[in-house]
């Protein structure tokens, strides 16, 4: 008999079961459930609308039914469709008919927008601490590589020499702005929505607020209706994994560039890459490309999250049973990736000597040579043309600019003189973008304070 089989006069097509239950994925809520549940009964208990006898065994009901389902030793079954109601069912089969006392007031309207807050709380520190992780990291490498230099780019052609130091921490600056819109979005997820019922609240004189309290609420959800069929916070958290997941795709894409032969900028270490079936030399950046790779089902949940809410009517509707394997699967998503990457970043052997090689045989000083003219009196449009002048000359000769002789910086301008050979070279060339948030080294090393206070406050 099913928990709602009052009104129905026949046994529901096992078919319709099959398809209607959640049971199958909803189970990752049930230590949620109980959570919500027992601060339900308490308050019940409080509010003398059930006895304390009830509650007490009602509670200890609870207590058991969690064990056994953490245990295994629980069945749950699709025919009681979902975590709710296979608990109700439990409950009732540990404690008898008082078990049925536990619904009073509630709905399970309320309670899966309670539950699915409850997750998302857990989930919200778990990935703050990992985006920490991934942070601490990238910090680390910034402080080994301050006198590392490479070409930076654009258009991945080289523009101008970097740090990589500087290049780390565009990432962790990146990680931040994602912990803080999780911790932003804190104070929409941690309100109670429990007590709004199926949708218009109860008969019964419950406390909300106690319930919130217990739980470690804020407060509690508004509106009855709002809170039932709200799932913004769940569409809120999918946008912010995504843009975690853009920066985690992006320096995956940067990872696999660097690791191979045309760049060789990094190696990744022999714990995070796997080989080839049939080409025996190979060692591939799989972690980076899979976590490039999961970029699109994050982003295909937060389409489908908002896809399913468009156009639904207020208040609940079946419909938002679908916000659950999305959430879930992102969670594991980013769960799985974040995990990966701390140790993988921290592990990397950085070819410095390689990336110095790079930067050396190129043109990403030229700018330089464009703003010593500058300094000597020239517009910068016109001394852009120059340097465009001598660029041009120094391809046609096979040659880099540190490689022309004074005369022949000299027959493009007279201004320029021998001390311009120590401004081009790169850790010059470096070292003068000297501004704030520039790659020259003390600037960089005041972004890595700056990160260390941001550390010190999350
Ligand atoms: N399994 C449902 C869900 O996840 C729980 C709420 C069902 N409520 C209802 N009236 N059918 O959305």
């Amino acid at each position: 008999m099913k928990l709602w089989g009052g009104r129905f006069t026949k046994p529901t097509n096992q078919l319709v079961d099959e398809y209607t239950a959640s049971i199958h994925f909803d189970k990752k809520l049930a230590k949620y459930d109980i959570q919500g549940s027992l601060a339900h009964v308490e308050m019940l208990k409080v509010c003398n609308i059930i006895s304390q006898s009830d509650a007490d065994s009602i509670a200890a009901g609870l207590k058991a039914v969690a064990v056994k389902i953490e245990n295994g030793e629980a069945e749950l079954s699709e025919e009681h469709e979902d975590i709710h109601m296979n608990v109700e069912k439990l409950l009732i089969e540990e404690v008898g008919p008082v078990g049925g006392k536990l619904h009073t007031g509630r709905s399970r309207n309320d309670q899966v927008a309670l539950d699915m807050r409850l997750y998302l709380r857990d989930a919200l520190v778990e990935i703050s601490q990992l985006l920490v992780d991934v942070q601490k990291a990238l910090y680390k490498q910034a402080g080994e590589n301050l006198d590392t230099v490479l070409p930076g780019y654009t258009h991945l052609q080289r523009a101008q020499p970097v740090l990589f130091a500087h290049h780390m921490m565009a990432y962790v600056f990146m990680f931040q702005r994602d912990v803080e819109r999780i911790s932003d979005s804190w104070k929409r997820v941690n309100k109670s929505p429990l007590g709004a019922g199926a949708l218009a609240g109860t008969t019964f004189p419950i406390d909300r607020n106690l319930v919130a309290e217990q739980l470690g609420f804020d407060g509690v959800c508004e509106n009855s209706l709002d809170a039932v069929s709200d799932r913004d916070f769940v569409v809120e958290f999918l946008s912010n994994a995504s843009l975690i997941s853009v920066h985690l795709s992006r320096l995956c894409e940067e990872f696999v560039q660097w690791s191979s032969a045309e760049f060789n900028f990094i190696e990744l270490d022999d714990a995070f890459c796997t080989g080839s079936s049939m080409m025996p030399q190979k060692k591939n950046p799989d972690v980076a490309e899979l976590v490039r790779g999961k970029t699109g089902r994050v982003y295909g949940h937060l389409i489908g999250m908002l896809t399913t809410l468009k156009g639904l009517p207020l208040a609940y509707n079946k419909d938002m049973q679908e916000d659950k394997e999305g959430m879930f699967d992102t969670v594991e998503t980013l769960r799985g990736a974040l995990g990966l990457f701390a140790p993988m970043i921290e592990t990397m052997d950085v070819k410095k000597e390689n990336m110095y090689e790079a930067v050396s045989k190129d043109f990403s000083n030229a700018t330089d040579l464009a703003d010593y003219l500058v300094g000597k009196g020239m517009p910068f449009r016109e001394s852009h043309a120059v340097v465009g002048q001598v660029v041009l000359h120094c391809i046609n000769k096979n040659k880099y600019l540190l490689d022309l002789t004074i005369e022949e910086f000299q027959s493009f301008s007279d201004l320029i003189e021998s001390d311009i050979f120590d401004v081009l070279v790169p850790e010059a060339v470096v070292n003068a973008r000297d501004v704030e948030g520039g790659t020259a080294r003390n600037r960089v090393v005041h972004q890595m304070e700056l990160a260390e206070q941001l550390f010190d406050s999350s």
